[in-house]
């Protein structure tokens, strides 16, 4: 985006508001709180222009134009509701619901999963109005993380753009057109014979729950609200901020922030799918030492105990340059403060490194 031009000015739902040269109406409509619908939009992605959900009515236009795809220019007037374009939009919400008449409503699903049942919702639309035909046949996936039940895809093409876009992947593809789209992987088969990472961006995007999270689904059937925690992925450097599902204290699944700065709604399969560590039956939950060759559970008090004599013993035995510490990337900012303390002002040495360098 380039400069803003103080003269550069619109004028939206009869108020005059300005806009930076190359915005869009709709990018401007949300700066102005205007409740604009979408459907094929993500803001991480390039403009689409596929469902017409975000039509507005712009004068010296015969007919609506999208407002995701249509930058501004000086001088525009635009009106972003109106009773036709209300009653045109409810057309085309059922026009898109003919294609996928079990309108998913699980929140486990995916972040943006629930998008099309709250636009059926809000125009109290008939998915049966018009008789329409589906398109896309589910996938067998034998994958463990990403449920491919096109049955209810309405084809607005989110997931083959963020898996190009965002990630770089082009693992997924559109064959076909008309009612035989299909979404599909490079080569029609399973994703992982594909280039997916299963990174779940692709799940996270789709706004019907065809494209969904096979573990959190799993977790349908608990009883309990679900609870949103927001926390930062205790596995690498990069930091991605991320919402933890849990239902009855018990951790279901997890959805990328869209707000995250240092990922804007992406994971990798570790953040987004390798949570089962936190509160799994294996994980220590008391220290261990080892005594005649063999692991004891052991008091705080003795594990420290034991661990100073084999540094004792190793900087007798070899000097202090034998000592090198890794910290743990799953390990809090205070515990890492504390074991670079430790080498540095303990041994006087700067053999410390964390593994979130990786
Ligand atoms: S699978 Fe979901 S994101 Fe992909 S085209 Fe179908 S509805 Fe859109
Ligand atoms: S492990 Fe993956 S999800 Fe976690 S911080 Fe690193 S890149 Fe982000
Ligand atoms: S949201 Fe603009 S065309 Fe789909």
């Amino acid at each position: 985006m380039n400069g803003h031009n103080p003269l550069d000015t619109i004028v939206m739902d009869g108020e005059e508001v300005s806009f930076q040269t190359g915005e869009t109406l709709f990018e401007i409509s949300e700066r102005h709180r205007k409740d604009i619908p979408t459907l094929c939009y993500d803001k991480r992605l390039d403009p689409f222009g596929g469902c017409r959900m975000c039509m507005v009515e712009l004068e010296g236009s015969r007919n609506p134009v999208a407002s995701c795809t249509t930058k501004a220019s000086p001088g525009m007037v635009v009106r972003t509701t109106s009773a036709k374009l209300e009653k045109d939009r409810k057309t085309l919400v059922e026009l898109v619901a003919s294609e996928n008449r079990e309108i998913a409503t699980n929140q486990l699903a995916g972040f943006a999963s629930l998008e099309l049942a709250q636009l059926v919702k809000r125009y109290d639309a008939h998915s049966g109005r018009f008789p329409g035909k589906k398109s896309g046949q589910s996938h067998d996936d034998e994958n463990p993380f990403i449920l491919r039940d096109y049955e209810q895809c309405i084809s607005c093409y989110r997931c083959v753009r963020v898996c190009a876009e965002r990630e770089g992947d082009y693992a997924i593809d559109v064959m076909n057109r008309g009612f035989a789209t299909q979404i599909t992987t490079q080569f029609d088969g399973d994703l992982r014979d594909s280039e997916c990472t299963f990174c779940g961006q692709c799940v996270q995007t789709c706004p019907t729950g065809a494209l969904a999270d096979k573990k959190a689904l799993r977790a349908t059937d608990i009883a309990g609200v679900i609870k949103k925690t927001r926390t930062v992925c205790t596995y690498c450097g990069v930091g991605c901020s991320m919402d933890i599902l849990s239902k009855d204290e018990k951790i279901v699944g997890v959805q990328p922030a869209m707000d995250g700065p240092a990922n804007i709604g992406a994971l990798c399969v570790k953040g987004q799918f390798a949570f089962d560590f936190v509160q799994h039956s294996d994980r220590l939950a008391t220290p261990y030492v080892r005594k005649n060759d063999e692991l004891v559970p052991a008091t705080w008090d003795e594990a420290l105990d034991r661990a100073a004599a084999g540094f004792q013993q190793a900087t007798q035995n070899h000097g202090n340059e034998a000592i090198y510490a890794i910290a743990s990337g799953r390990a809090p900012h205070e515990a890492s403060y504390a074991m670079q303390k430790l080498m540095r002002a303990g041994w006087g040495l700067n053999n410390i490194d964390n593994c979130s360098r990786a």
